[in-house]
This record gives C-alpha cells, sequence and structure tokens, in this order.
C-alpha cells in the first residue's frame, strides 16, 4: 500500500468562506483562548491550527470531489473545531481527543452551534496496530498506550473517508504510518504542518 500526494493549490488561503463557518471559527478560538490561558495543569499537547485554512482545504476537498464517501475523523481532536467545520460541510464527522476536559469543550461547542458531530474520549490509534512499540519510538506527543474508542464509535478506522490530524513536528509520519496500515484504499489525510501549510495524501 502507497500513498499518493495530492497537491493543494497554492491560492487555497483565498478561498471564501461561509458566515457560518467564520463565526464557528471565532467562537472557537476565543474558547480556545480562555481555554488554554484557565486550564490547570496545562495540556501541553493541545496546541490549535490554522482553523481558516482546513476549512478552506475541506472546501476545496469537497468541490472536487475527492473523496471516496461522507466520513470524516478528526484525530487528536483538541477543542473540535475541525470536526465541527466538517460537520458544517454536511460531512459524518466525528472528533477523538483524549483529554477529557478538551471533549467537554467540543460537546459545548457542537451544541452551541447546533452541529451534529460527535466527540469520544479516549485515543485514535486503534489497538491492532502492528509494530506499535517501533513506531511510538521518540513520539512524545501522542499517548500511544491507551484504549482506542472505535467500539464505542461503531466506525472502524476502515470506514471513514477523510482524516484529519495536527502533529507535532517530527511526528507526522506516526500518523502517516497508522494511517497507512488502518484506512481503507481510497482514504484520504489531511495533516496541518504549522508553517508549511497543509499536505493531503491518499492511500492507494
Ligand atoms: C496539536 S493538538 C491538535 C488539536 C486539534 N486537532 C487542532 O487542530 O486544533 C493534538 C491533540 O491530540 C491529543 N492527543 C494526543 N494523543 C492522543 C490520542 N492517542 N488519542 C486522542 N487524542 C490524543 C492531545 O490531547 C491534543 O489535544
Amino acid at each position: 500500500m502507497a500513498l499518493e500526494q495530492i497537491n493543494l493549490p497554492d491560492d487555497l488561503s483565498t478561498i471564501s468562506q461561509t458566515a457560518t463557518s467564520l463565526q464557528l471559527i471565532k467562537l472557537a478560538d476565543n474558547r480556545s483562548d480562555i481555554f488554554v490561558k484557565s486550564s490547570q495543569p496545562a495540556i501541553h499537547n493541545y496546541v490549535p491550527c490554522d482553523f481558516h485554512l482546513v476549512d478552506q482545504a475541506l472546501t476545496w476537498i469537497l468541490d472536487n470531489y475527492l473523496l471516496t464517501g461522507n466520513r470524516f475523523c478528526e484525530l487528536g481532536s483538541g477543542m473540535g473545531v475541525a470536526a465541527l467545520l466538517a460537520s458544517n460541510h454536511r460531512m459524518e464527522s466525528v472528533g477523538i481527543e483524549i483529554e477529557p476536559t478538551l471533549v467537554e469543550e467540543s460537546c459545548l461547542l457542537a451544541r452551541e452551534l447546533v452541529l451534529p458531530t460527535r466527540f469520544y474520549c479516549g485515543s485514535f490509534v486503534p489497538r491492532n496496530v502492528a509494530n506499535i512499540l517501533e513506531l511510538s519510538q521518540g513520539i512524545e506527543h501522542v499517548v500511544t498506550d491507551e484504549g482506542d474508542v472505535y467500539d464505542d464509535i461503531g466506525l472502524a478506522p476502515s470506514e471513514f473517508d477523510l482524516f484529519f490530524a495536527f502533529p507535532w513536528p517530527g511526528e507526522h509520519h506516526f500518523f502517516e504510518s497508522i494511517f497507512q496500515q488502518c484506512a481503507a484504499d481510497g482514504a484520504c489525510l489531511l495533516t496541518y504542518q504549522g508553517r508549511d501549510g497543509l499536505n493531503l495524501v491518499r492511500k492507494i
């Protein structure tokens, strides 16, 4: 199994956003600021990404019919903003997050925004990943020894069409390895890579 690179357009950031997306991102940014300043102890693994770019990438991916289905999964969903944006794009969307307080914040946002996004507290790392010990070497910002939540979701990793993750620098390969092992052929993985923007690959 290989990963095919899908080049996102250079002018992604010029794609227009709907008023609802802008309102969603503004509310989430405010909540995220409050959360980061007030959470004790601080959750060091939580860093939010550029949600405008994620929203614009979702528009581009959907407008270009790149997906084999409509299911979206945010791996390590933080405040759940990418998963909420996917719901706003009418995808069937879930977020998986290991920190209970972040899951509570995400559920609160979903209720306030009246979006059907479902959030699950637990690990996105599937139990059956081969060579997990080897893969986890040097991975410091992903919890790799907790039980996964796919039974609770009622869907296996192979039943999602688009995954999104914001890996810490140097941990991108961990997400790609898991995606390569567990996703269905044709599924896509969108990752936010800080200064380098977004990266999109498809499993072939
Ligand atoms: C860099 S943050 C990204 C948050 C969000 N996706 C975003 O883009 O704003 C990574 C998140 O992954 C969560 N996380 C780490 N290991 C996890 C695991 N095994 N399962 C679920 N969430 C995990 C952390 O608690 C953190 O909230």
